[in-house]
């Protein structure tokens, strides 16, 4: 049997970059590929070819046995081809049914509003999305939403669904869902394109993986015969272990961020205090508060009760800027539309908040030459992958976008660090890059709070643990002989 779909020799070019440099990549049916590579390796570009949004330079795709010429989405969709984006193009006010109907070929009349509806119903029930035809978009979680972007893939009759880091901003219990539904449809016989940074889900859920590197084609391997250690090092040519801090290294300095009773929409009576050489790990089960938190100690969510010292300073109600001025670093989940102006250069978005000071600029005049040398530097040292500083940052790979925020904001030395999700999107290289510079910083005595769904790497780098549960903090624990299954429970909010 051919395969599902056969790319061979695919070449992509951005001016000098070559993203796609000769490309040979097979899907069978009933097959889940994992693709997976560095930050920038060209995995997104490859599947953007695939899927019509850029044209190659050269190459041949076949798909089901026939040549695909895909010149935009809706070719490859009329092919049987879909791609599940990470931000979904869903209209909240409507149902489940609406939308689907919305882009419904031949238009919503052809098929009534109830025969849809049963559609859904028994689509959901076949391939386990569990979805309400009749519930409202703005109600439903994230990963509903995504079901219903598979649910669309579904009744369009795809046979390869492209899944470009899907699980990156999903609640663990959402993950092992979607793992489940990608089964469901490979024992239904459909062909998956997996990406994704995490190599305990790809080895859960994958057939094969292709491994790409700078562009080029670096290892393939049956899931069944390769463990994490040598996916890693197929990844960045080495295995990247996580740090460890040890305690009793560093003095504690003085006390750098005071949060008490603080209270927000969605935020209740948080207390902690932080002193400097500290780092408080916040885990828990996204949307759990965790995003209200860390929004309430930046300044982007006003204050309805409690307060917030930064040092010596009360910045209960101070601005971002002002919480800027007082040291603090703010890391965002959200860098797209929080940290990073897109449309901007890399030199531009680097020198965001510097740009009004000495020695890079008085008042709004910047000194382009000690500015561009500077950016080159943090381009330099945090390994920020692009052809140079005027390279405008939309146009980055998505971890080096965030390479682009971490830089900028970690550069400052800062006093107190927020970070939250600091590592959502990057490669395994570019992590234990990331919690090296918080650990540094815990060195140089900034206090951190350190926000993550990812429980390895809070044990990796926090001194005490806290536990969020329903906007409050569950549970604290110094990060020394950590009982798992009272952070379990703590996480599902029981005070066990
Ligand atoms: N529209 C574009 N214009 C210019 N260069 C681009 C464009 N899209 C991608 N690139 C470049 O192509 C290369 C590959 O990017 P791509 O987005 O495919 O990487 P990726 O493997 O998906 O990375 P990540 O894991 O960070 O998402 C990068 O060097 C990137 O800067
Ligand atoms: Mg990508």
């Amino acid at each position: 049997m051919p395969p599902l779909l056969e790319m061979l020799g695919i070449v992509r070019t951005f001016g000098a970059v070559r993203a796609n440099d000769n490309i040979n990549l097979t899907v069978q049916s009933g097959e889940i590929l994992g693709l997976l590579g560095e930050n920038g390796s060209g995995k997104s570009t490859l599947m953007k070819v695939l899927y019509g949004m850029l044209p190659p330079d050269s190459g041949d795709i076949r798909f089901r046995d026939a040549p695909l010429d895909a010149k935009s989405p809706f070719d490859a969709i009329k092919a049987g081809i879909a791609m599940i984006h990470q931000h979904f193009m869903l209209v909240e006010a409507m149902t489940v049914t609406e939308n689907i109907l919305l882009g419904w070929p031949g238009g919503g009349q052809v098929l009534k509003h109830k025969q849809m509806a049963e559609h859904i119903r028994q689509a959901s029930r076949r391939f386990g999305l569990d979805l309400d035809p009749d519930a409202r978009i703005s109600a439903l979680s994230l990963g509903r939403r995504q079901r219903v972007e598979i649910l669309k893939a579904i009744l369009r009759d795809a046979e390869l669904l492209i899944l470009d880091e899907p699980t990156s901003n999903l609640a663990p219990t959402e993950v092992r869902e979607l793992l489940d539904i990608m089964r469901r449809l490979r024992s239904e016989g459909k062909g998956i394109v997996f990406i994704s940074h995490k190599l305990p889900e790809v080895l859960d859920v994958c057939d094969r993986v292709v491994v790409l590197r700078a562009g080029k084609l670096a290892g393939e391997a049956a899931v069944a015969s390769i463990s994490r250690e040598q996916l890693a090092e197929m990844m960045v040519g080495r295995n990247v272990p996580m740090p460890r801090v040890t305690e009793g290294e560093h003095r504690r300095g003085a006390l750098r961020l005071s949060v008490r009773g603080l209270s927000a929409t969605g935020l209740s009576a948080i207390t902690f205090d932080l002193r400097g050489g500290e780092i408080l790990g916040i885990a828990g089960v996204d949307g759990n508060g965790q995003l209200e938190l860390a929004e309430a100690l930046a300044g982007l969510r006003p204050v309805t009760d409690g307060i917030v010292l930064i040092g010596d300073h009360d910045a209960t109600q101070a601005s971002v800027t002002a919480r800027v001025e007082m040291g603090l670093a703010y890391l965002p989940a959200d860098r797209s539309h929080t940290a990073l102006v897109k449309a901007m250069t890399v030199f531009d978005n680097l020198m965001l908040r510097d740009s009004r000071r000495p020695p890079y600029g008085t008042r709004a005049l910047l000194t382009p030459k000690t500015g561009v040398a500077r950016a080159r530097d943090l381009m330099a040292q945090y390994d920020i992958r692009a052809p140079g500083v005027d390279f405008v940052v939309g146009q980055l790979s998505g971890g080096n976008q965030q390479k682009v925020v971490i830089a900028r904001e970690l550069s400052r030395a800062p006093t107190a660090v927020v970070a939250h999700q600091a590592t959502w999107g990057l490669d395994p290289g570019a992590t234990r890059f990331v919690l090296d510079q918080m650990i540094a910083l815990r060195q140089q005595g900034a206090a951190i709070v350190y926000i993550s769904s990812e429980l390895e790497e809070i044990l990796s780098i926090s001194d005490r643990i806290a536990v969020m549960a329903g906007g409050a903090i569950a549970g604290v624990t110094p990060n020394r002989n950590v009982d798992l299954r009272q952070i379990g429970l703590w996480m599902s909010g029981r005070h066990a």
